[in-house]
């Protein structure tokens, strides 16, 4: 089963995926959690690229190296966790890229992002999706890091047109389940697990 999670940068999906694997430990089943981009020795390496480089860098370059640390994690990591049955928590996953790269920063028609969202995760999709909404400007000002990264540099203006994509995948996919972020960190997870309970059970 895989289970991803999704939204702004600030929204509190760290918090909610520790919180998700003390209950699956609890209940004695495996789990592993891995973060988009990154996961493996490849795409961490992409990832200091797109996070850390200073360089001006094209935006059809970052949507392509995105996806190229994606198809790395889903080959070597992800695909055979799921022959084996693990239960597999995504701290992002192409939704990303959608909102991100699609409706934050245009860099492709939502289309061309769509055709490459299933080439780099080699037709792999999440079986549930958490999105955390928050308001962009609240999310902002929870962000009181003083290493702001590439992405995390953006103004609201971004943040907004991101949280307009989410909104979008949310509406379109049964998968994408909308969780008020500013609900507590333990009434989120009540509705996270919740979710996952009928999710196994239909
Ligand atoms: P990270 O430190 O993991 O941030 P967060 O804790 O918010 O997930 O950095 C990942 C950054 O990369 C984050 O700003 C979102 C961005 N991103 C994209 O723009 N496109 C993508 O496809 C992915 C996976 C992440």
């Amino acid at each position: 089963m895989i289970i991803s999670f999704e939204g702004i940068d600030g929204c509190g999906k760290s918090t909610q995926i520790q919180l998700l694997i003390q209950y699956f430990t609890a209940r004695g089943e495996t789990c592993v959690t891995l973060r988009e981009p990154g996961g493996t020795e490849i795409s961490e390496k992409i990832r200091s690229l797109l996070l850390h480089e200073t360089d001006e860098m094209n935006s059809v370059t970052e949507l392509l190296l995105f996806s190229a640390a994606r198809s790395q994690l889903i080959t070597e990591k992800i695909q055979p966790l799921q022959q084996s049955g693990t239960v597999i928590i995504l701290d992002r996953f192409f939704d990303s890229t959608t909102a991100y790269q699609g409706y934050g920063r245009e860099s492709a028609a939502i289309e061309a992002i769509e055709f490459l969202n299933r080439l780099a995760t080699h037709h792999t999709e999440p079986d549930l999706t958490f999105y955390l909404k928050i308001d962009p400007e609240k999310a902002a000002a929870r962000n009181t890091s003083q290493n702001y990264d590439r992405i995390e540099k953006e103004g609201v203006g971004f943040f907004k047109k991101v949280t307009e994509g989410y909104d979008q995948l949310a509406e379109l996919h049964k998968r994408i389940h909308t969780v008020d972020a500013s609900l507590t960190p333990e009434q989120i997870h009540l509705l996270v697990t919740g979710i996952i309970s009928d999710f196994r059970q239909s």
